[in-house]
């Protein structure tokens, strides 16, 4: 049997951040790993340059039943102090839009670089070893015996094993199973920024497969401003990723097309160029194909000068607030993350402890936080981390 500090369940983001801020502060950390290397996720987000952080990250970019959870964690470890460590490291970055840093070369650095950040006087990782079981002995620490019959014990267990998305890649919803093993409550899982499925009248839709837009798109309380694509099974594209977070079942998604134009500019075009047909204004402000779509759908394929003013008016409001009606995502296989998770209510803002059980933490994605797309994701699986090596440090056992 392993002896160690602290036990981490996961070597992705989070977990590796976390081995090396405690290994850092003097702990011996035992990292278990299932994948046969560590960071898989890391290696293949932001089209492998990984979008490793968001300058503008804050606790509104965040879902989570308590909003506020996630603000300590942030307000002590921020994009800043990540990217202070990226250039110590001396990897070169880029902004690329909306405040999103990638690496110009490839996200294998920023895994080299957390590998490089887990003292090797303190920290071991054991990739292709699986948790069997996690058992609590009587003197409260955590014995964990792999597949393998190898067994480690700790005073404190993290679990950093995070969400379920992306199946093919090994992740599961073990995170949360020990979560309840521990009698700790778990968010319904769901899976997020994914792909928005389009069934009926709308699958003619599909004919658009390929075409982008800019858009504003909208679900529930949220709007986004960004590009939203039509794909052979529904809508895609940042927009469409983003609102797929808050979207629910039985829910539409307005999508406002030709989101700068002026609330009259029809009734505007018709007076100025009253010879000019809806279809070529609307070709010359969006791609044919999806002009096309919209000028068919509307049923006004004619020249401005014969359209009431009132029909024009209705096709402004129709195109200002496009309403689709999902009949599904693309679910846990194109999700880039899983919203839901080990609920917040059991664990301590500041240090990610379970209150119920002392010496269990959660990180990462497979707590009840999720970011929205743009490199939040991951800066919440550094600042949930770094909370969470801290209070290592400081438990009465360290
Ligand atoms: P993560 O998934 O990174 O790590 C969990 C680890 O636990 C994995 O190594 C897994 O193998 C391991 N594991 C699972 N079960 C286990 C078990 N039973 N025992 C032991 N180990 C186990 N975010 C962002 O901010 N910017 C971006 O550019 C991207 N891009 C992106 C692209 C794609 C395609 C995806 C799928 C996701 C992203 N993300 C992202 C999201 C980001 O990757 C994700 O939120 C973080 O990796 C979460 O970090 P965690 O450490 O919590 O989980």
């Amino acid at each position: 049997m392993e002896t160690s500090d602290v036990i981490i369940l996961g070597a992705g983001a989070a977990g590796l951040f976390c081995a090396g801020q405690a290994g850092q502060r003097g702990l011996r950390v035992a990292v278990l790993e299932k994948a046969e290397a560590p960071g898989k996720k890391i290696l293949i987000s932001g089209g492998g340059r990984c979008n490793f952080t968001n300058l503008g990250a804050g606790p509104a970019n965040y879902l989570s039943v308590n909003p506020h959870f996630a603000k300590s964690a942030l307000a002590r470890y921020t994009p800043a102090d990540f990217l202070a460590l990226v250039e110590r490291h001396g990897i070169a970055w880029h902004e690329k839009t909306l405040g999103q840093l990638f690496c110009d070369g490839s996200a294998k650095q920023i895994v080299a670089m957390l590998l490089a950040e887990c003292p090797a006087e303190t920290v071991t990782i054991s990739c292709q070893t699986a948790p069997q079981t996690v058992e609590r002995s009587t003197d409260g620490r955590f014995i964990v015996t792999a597949e393998d019959g190898r067994q480690w014990q700790a005073p404190a267990l993290v679990i950093a094993t995070g969400g379920p998305s992306i199946p093919k890649m090994g992740a599961t919803d073990f995170a949360y199973r020990l979560a309840r093993q521990f009698g700790l409550k778990v968010v319904e899982p769901r899976p997020a920024l994914v792909p928005l499925t389009l069934g009926g009248e709308e699958t003619l839709f599909r004919e658009l497969s390929g075409v982008a837009a800019p858009v504003l798109a909208r679900a529930g309380t949220a709007e986004f401003a960004e590009a939203a694509l039509f794909t052979h099974k529904g809508l895609s594209g940042p927009a469409i990723l983003q609102v797929s977070s808050y979207w629910r079942h039985g829910e539409a998604v307005g999508i406002t097309f030709l989101p700068d134009a002026a609330t009259d500019w029809l009734i505007e075009a018709k007076h100025s160029r009253p010879r000019t047909h809806l279809r070529t204004l609307l070709r010359e402000r969006l791609p044919d194909r999806l002009a096309d779509a919209l000028a068919d759908r509307l049923g006004l394929d004619r020249e401005l000068g014969n359209i009431s003013d009132k029909d024009l008016r209705a096709a402004q409001s129709k195109l200002a607030d496009w309403r689709f009606a999902p009949n599904g995502t693309e679910g846990y296989a194109k999700a880039e993350v899983t919203a839901g998770g080990i609920a917040t209510a059991e664990l301590s803002s500041r240090t990610m402890e379970a209150a119920k059980v002392p010496g269990l933490y959660a990180i990462g994605e497979a707590v009840d936080v999720t970011g929205w797309l743009g490199g939040y994701n991951f800066q919440w699986a550094w600042a949930s981390a770094h909370a969470c090596a801290e209070a290592l440090a400081e438990a009465h056992w360290a």
